[in-house]
């Protein structure tokens, strides 16, 4: 199987994973590649959803496309959401991740923290023992910009890149911290975050996922977070 037909088996597993869904529940969408599978295959299955909140404006416009209502934060108030369902950049064995790749870090820690279980699925390639292979991406307010850039280069030792001519849903810039080694994923989260003008980084430590559906050569993956 190829990357994508990897992605898409990792999709399909999610759909088994939410299946005994109750009846009008919302579940949370994610951004990317792996999570346009797993739509196509949610508007395939028919469940019983009243709705779906989802993590940027691309992937609400694909649900739309396919007639599943799109509902706000607000209407489901101080609830949860049973299941939110996304995918991830890297993933480690405590189940911390670097999401954002496709810039939709903040909109989905938002809604990964109003969920109950956030299921991750992902092709075998982004498991790694360690983060940081892949650029951290920060996503900072515009008139921030070069002064995140010096602070983060302070801090981390490793000089940012702007993602130039790359605008998030929210208006805002994005950052992508190269060359990391994360021995500490929750202290970095955190720390960045306290960097005036960054509105949040892509690193997913202190929610991480529940939930790992991994797709392999050989199958499914399924592996729960302990502890
Ligand atoms: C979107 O901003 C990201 O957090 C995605 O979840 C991540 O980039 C995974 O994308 P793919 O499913 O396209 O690999």
């Amino acid at each position: 199987m190829n990357q994508d037909e990897l992605k898409k088996a990792a999709a399909f597993a999610a759909l088994e994973e939410i299946r005994a869904i109750m009846p009008g529940a919302v579940i949370g969408v994610g951004t990317g590649s792996t999570v346009n599978h797993f739509i196509d295959a949610l508007a395939a299955s028919r469940l019983p959803l009243q709705g779906a909140v989802p993590s940027s404006e691309a992937s609400g416009r694909r649900l739309a496309a396919h007639g599943i209502p799109l509902v706000s934060l607000d209407e489901i108030g101080a609830g949860f959401l049973p299941f939110y369902v996304d995918g991830a950049d890297e993933i480690d064995p405590s189940f911390n991740m670097i999401k954002g790749g496709g810039g939709a870090l903040t909109r989905e820690k938002i809604i990964a923290a109003t969920a109950r279980r956030f299921i991750c699925i992902c092709d075998a390639s982004k498991k790694v023992a360690t983060l940081g292979r892949f650029p951290l991406p920060v996503e900072v307010i515009p008139m921030a910009r070069v002064q995140v850039g010096h602070e983060i280069a302070r801090f981390t030792g490793s000089i940012p890149c702007w993602r130039e001519g790359f605008v998030t849903d929210n208006g805002n810039h994005i950052l992508d911290i190269a060359g990391l080694a994360i021995d500490d994923p929750r202290a970095l989260e955190s720390e960045l975050n306290q960097i005036a003008g960054v509105v949040t980084n892509g690193l997913f430590a202190r929610r991480g996922a529940d939930v790992l559906l991994l797709a392999t050569a050989s199958g499914i993956e399924r592996s729960e977070r302990q502890g």
